[in-house]
């Protein structure tokens, strides 16, 4: 498969980038692939570009109830019928669900056919987007079905989170501060002190700002700080992606803040009061590094500004003592695990990574009295 090729573009002239990245593949045939809600709100930046003049549109449901074989299948399909060859390309507009869905179903059609991301969340541009990891939920499980397989080109363009909700902002910073943590103590410094609602009030008059930017270059002050952010961000996952491509050792890095933080997320689902993806992972990063101080020697003075940070953002989630085991039997179901342990990554410091690692079941629920009590 075509792991560590990926070319990641910081835009700063999305028309040019996406003209440039086209004609390097030089399809037959060209394919856009959007949700519904990316095709009301995404579709309209890129639109008027020449370079996708003729663009067969492939649109499926939003959010992750559409990660689905079903959309999978429909992909196939307007790909079969739109007269896709081995020679055609899809072009990914959309959050983490379209990239990944779309990556999978263009790996697999015809057993494979080029692919560009053009993420429209932060998350999936600092995270999703990138890496290698296609799929679809199937039997009731997360990414169950999938292959490792990059795009040829991502382009991270700040003009796409000018309609994205504060919420989904938060989401996809948590992956940022994640990154944060398992780099260097001048990356997370950088993260804690910037603004993270800057970003949404970048999107203040979202419309007209779209429609007189369409395809120029970002100039606005806040943009390009959030570039530079982003081109760190991404870098960090690149670094580790390509030490590791098939997640064998150090990519469990990027799991920090997830063994909790998934069991987080499900807890919170089957309670019927479902929450973001990064959300989940703050609150999870909170127990772990609440772990690492304990047990890796992680500096105090380098976990209170973190706890200060993801206090003031992402709240907290209400937990009851009686939710730990239910808590616990979730995190020994985790994919990551070996042989039934549930595995850990901790932190001896700032960017001092420590992968699988065990952690008692005493020592968790004490994680869990400290997010409870003290968030
Ligand atoms: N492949 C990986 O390594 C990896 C890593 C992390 C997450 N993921 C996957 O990514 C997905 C989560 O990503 P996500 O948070 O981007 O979810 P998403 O794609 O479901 O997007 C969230 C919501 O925002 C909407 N949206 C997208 N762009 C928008 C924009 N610019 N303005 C307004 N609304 C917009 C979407 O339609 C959707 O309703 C999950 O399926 C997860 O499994 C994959
Ligand atoms: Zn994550």
């Amino acid at each position: 498969m075509n792991v560590n090729t990926q070319k990641v573009i910081i835009s700063k002239d999305l028309q040019a980038e996406l003209t440039a990245a086209i004609e390097a593949v030089g399809p037959d045939r060209l394919f856009v692939l959007t949700d519904t809600t990316t095709l009301a709100l995404c579709w309209p930046v890129v639109d008027k570009m020449a370079c996708l003049a003729g663009a067969q549109m492939i649109t499926i449901g939003a959010s992750d109830e559409a990660k689905t074989l079903d959309s999978v299948s429909h992909v196939w399909s307007q790909l079969q019928s739109g007269g896709a060859t081995r020679h055609s390309l899809l072009v990914n507009l959309g959050g983490g669900m379209v990239t990944d869905l779309g990556g999978f179903a263009a790996s697999t059609f015809k057993r494979g056919i080029r692919f560009i991301n053009l993420p429209t969340t932060l998350l999936a541009m600092v995270d999703a987007s990138v890496g290698g990891k296609t799929g679809f939920n199937f039997g009731g499980l997360k990414n169950e079905i999938g292959v490792f397989n990059e795009a040829e080109t991502v382009i991270l363009s700040t003009l796409f989170l000018r309609t994205l909700d504060s919420h989904n902002i938060l989401s996809g910073y948590a992956e940022m501060l994640k990154h944060g943590l398992i780099s260097t103590p001048q990356h997370w410094k950088e993260l804690l002190a910037f603004d993270v609602f800057d970003i949404c009030h970048g999107k203040t008059g979202a419309a007209e700002g779209l429609d007189s930017n369409e395809g120029q270059p970002t100039d606005s002050k806040h943009d390009e700080a959030l570039a530079r952010l982003l081109a760190e961000s991404v870098a960090v996952k690149e670094r580790i992606v390509s030490e590791d491509p098939h997640e064998h050792g150090i990519r469990k890095a990027l799991n920090l803040g997830h063994t909790i933080g998934h069991a987080f997320e499900s807890l919170a689902l089957a309670k019927g009061q479902p929450v973001l993806h990064g959300y989940a992972v703050a609150w999870g990063l909170l127990c772990e590094l609440y772990l690492s101080t304990k047990l890796a020697g992680f500096p105090r003075e380098r976990f209170y500004p973190t706890l200060q940070f993801i206090k003031e953002n992402y709240g907290s989630m209400a937990l009851d003592c009686r939710e730990y085991d239910n808590l616990y039997e979730l995190m020994t179901h985790d994919k990551k695990n070996v042989a039934g342990r549930i595995n850990f990554t901790l932190l001896a410091d700032i960017g001092e990574i420590r992968i699988n690692q065990q952690v008692s079941k005493d020592d968790i629920f004490e994680a869990l009295d400290f997010y409870r009590e003290g968030v």
